[in-house]
């Protein structure tokens, strides 16, 4: 079933056409790579269904309701998050916190800060339940800015992960950290994003990665998308090959 439904976005930043027309169409319960070489639109096509940036053209069709129009916030509460490639923690802050701040603002506690005391334990408590999905419960009271690169990608997507998304863009969340712990990390991401039938779609370079772990791949190229498959589809796919596999292995 379609999730997510894109037709004919566009977002162009003076002559560079960023999105440029694209029908995006994402399952239900798939976990989806977004492929693409640098440049190519992937952030901001999330950007844009995320609701950071304006499309000047085009629709957004989440659930079957038009979500174009709405700000950030409301999409969050129809079911759309997203992680960040580069990571957005408050490092002075413990895993736990920074978790739970995520819970409040889903909340929409932030705005009644009285309200807090009385949703404390229960928040904290998803907090730490959420760290231990993400296998980061021992690091719990640790400050955040003192974790390694590879905890901390996974902090950040277990931040957008407490907003109890539907929908979850990752973009890049294996950037930043050595070939060895792509897979480590890949596979809690997965496994945690499967086991809560939450909907992925995740911006990855690492083919290996993305074959690995994907249901479907869509790949975009100068704001387009050049081909959709499976990774045997894609992996056959000559439009693909020519483009930005011999490009990524260059
Ligand atoms: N805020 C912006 N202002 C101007 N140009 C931008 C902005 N964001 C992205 N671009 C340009 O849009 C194109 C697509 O960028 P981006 O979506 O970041 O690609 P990708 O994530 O696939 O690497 C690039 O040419 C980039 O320089
Ligand atoms: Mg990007």
């Amino acid at each position: 079933m379609n999730l997510l439904q894109t037709t004919k976005l566009t977002k162009h930043f003076g002559e560079t056409h960023a999105v440029d027309g694209v029908d995006f169409t994402v399952n239900e319960g798939e976990v989806l790579a977004l492929i693409g070489s640098n440049g190519a639109g992937k952030t901001s096509l999330v950007n844009v269904v995320s609701g950071l940036l304006r499309p000047d053209s085009g629709s957004i069709v989440f659930r079957g309701a038009d979500v174009t129009d709405l700000s950030v916030h409301d999409r969050i509460h129809a079911g759309i998050a997203r992680s960040f490639q580069l990571v957005n923690l408050f490092d002075q802050l413990t895993l736990l916190d920074n978790v739970a701040l995520s819970i409040f603002s889903r909340e929409d506690l932030t705005r009644k800060l009285l309200a807090l005391a009385d949703h404390h334990r229960a928040v904290w408590e998803e907090a730490f339940e959420i760290l231990r999905q993400f296998g980061l419960a021992v690091s719990a009271t640790q400050l955040a800015g003192g974790i390694s690169q590879g905890e901390r990608k996974l902090l950040d997507v277990a931040i957008a992960f407490a907003l109890r998304p539907r929908l979850l863009f990752l973009d890049e969340p294996t950037s930043g950290v050595s070939t060895r712990e792509k897979a480590p990390i890949m596979d809690v991401i997965t496994s945690v994003v499967r086991s809560n039938n939450i909907t992925a779609v995740i911006i990855e370079h690492d083919m290996d990665v993305v074959f690995k772990y994907s249901d479907r791949i869509v790949a975009m190229h100068q704001g387009s998308i050049l081909a959709s498959g499976t990774p045997d589809e894609i992996r056959r796919n000559e439009a693909v090959t020519t483009n930005l596999l011999g490009a990524a292995h260059a």
